[in-house]
C-alpha cells in the first residue's frame, strides 16, 4: 500500500513541476529580441482594441507630466511604455511613440508578434509572440495604498511649482 505521505510528496512535486512549466511557458512567450514598437503599429490589425485604449488615460497619461518631470525616472516608469527595459521608452525625442501606458506596457514588446502576423495573412496560431496579460501586470504601476495625486502635489510643491 502507498502511504498517505508518499502521495502528498508526489502530488506536491507534480504541482511544483506544473508551476515551473507555466512560468517557463510564460517566459518563452516573447522572444528575447522583441522590441517595443508603439501602440500605433498595433492599430492596423486591432482597430477595436486601439479605439477602447485610446479613450482611456493610459493613452494620454504622459501629458500629465510637467517640465522636467518628462525626464524624471521616478515618473517615466509608469507614465511611459517599457521604460528601463531593452527597446523601451528613452526620451520624448528618441522614442515619441512610447509615451504613455501603451499596449505593450501590458502585453509586452510586440515587434516579433507584428512580424509574424505580417508574414502570414492567416496568421495561424495568432497569439504568437505576444502576451495575454499576466495577473500582476497592473501592480507594476497601481498601488491602491498610494495616493498618487497627493504624492505628486507634494513633490511639485517641494520643487516650487
Ligand atoms: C499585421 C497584423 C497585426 C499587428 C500589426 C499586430 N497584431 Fe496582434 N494579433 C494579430 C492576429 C491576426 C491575432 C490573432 C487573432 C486575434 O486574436 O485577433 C493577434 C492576436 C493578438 C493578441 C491576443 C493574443 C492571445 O493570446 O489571444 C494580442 C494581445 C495582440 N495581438 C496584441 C498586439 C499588440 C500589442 C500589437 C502591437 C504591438 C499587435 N498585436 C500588432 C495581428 C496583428
Ligand atoms: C505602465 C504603467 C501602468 C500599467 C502597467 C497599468 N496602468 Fe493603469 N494607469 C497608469 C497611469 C499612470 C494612470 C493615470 C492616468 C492619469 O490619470 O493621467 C492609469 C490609469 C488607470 C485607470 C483610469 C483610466 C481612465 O481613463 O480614467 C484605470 C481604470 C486603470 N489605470 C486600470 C489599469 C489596469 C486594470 C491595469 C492592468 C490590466 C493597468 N491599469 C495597468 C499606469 C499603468
Ligand atoms: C508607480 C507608478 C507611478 C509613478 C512612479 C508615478 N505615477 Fe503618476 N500616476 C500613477 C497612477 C497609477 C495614477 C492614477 C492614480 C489614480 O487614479 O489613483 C497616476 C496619476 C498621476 C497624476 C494625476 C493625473 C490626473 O488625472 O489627475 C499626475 C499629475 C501624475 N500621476 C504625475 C506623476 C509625476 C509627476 C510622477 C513623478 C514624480 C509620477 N506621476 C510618478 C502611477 C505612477
Ligand atoms: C492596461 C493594460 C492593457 C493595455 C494598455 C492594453 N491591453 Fe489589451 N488586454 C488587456 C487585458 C487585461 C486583456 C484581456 C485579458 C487577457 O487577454 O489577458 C486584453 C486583451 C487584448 C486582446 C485580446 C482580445 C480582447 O479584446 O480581449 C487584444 C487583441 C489586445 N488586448 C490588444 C491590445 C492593443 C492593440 C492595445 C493597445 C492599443 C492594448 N491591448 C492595450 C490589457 C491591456
Amino acid at each position: 500500500m502507498i502511504s498517505k505521505k508518499a502521495v502528498v510528496v508526489v502530488v506536491s512535486a507534480m504541482t511544483c513541476f506544473a508551476l515551473v512549466g507555466t512560468l517557463v511557458a510564460y517566459a518563452a512567450a516573447i522572444p528575447a529580441e522583441a522590441e517595443y514598437i508603439g501602440s500605433k503599429k498595433c492599430r492596423m490589425c486591432h482597430m477595436k482594441e486601439h479605439k477602447t485604449w485610446k479613450a482611456t488615460k493610459h493613452a494620454s497619461n504622459f501629458d500629465t507630466l510637467k517640465g522636467d518631470e518628462v525626464k524624471n525616472p521616478d515618473c517615466l516608469k509608469c507614465h511611459t511604455t517599457g521604460y528601463g527595459k531593452p527597446g523601451g521608452f528613452v526620451s520624448v525625442e528618441a522614442t515619441p511613440a512610447l509615451k504613455g501606458t501603451g499596449c505593450e506596457s501590458c502585453h509586452g514588446p510586440g515587434s516579433e508578434h507584428r512580424k509574424a502576423a505580417k508574414s502570414s495573412p492567416k496568421f495561424p496560431g495568432g497569439a504568437k509572440n505576444i502576451n495575454k496579460v499576466p495577473q500582476n501586470a497592473c501592480i507594476q504601476c497601481h498601488n491602491p495604498h498610494v495616493n498618487q495625486k497627493a504624492r505628486v502635489a507634494k513633490l511639485r510643491a517641494a520643487a516650487g511649482g
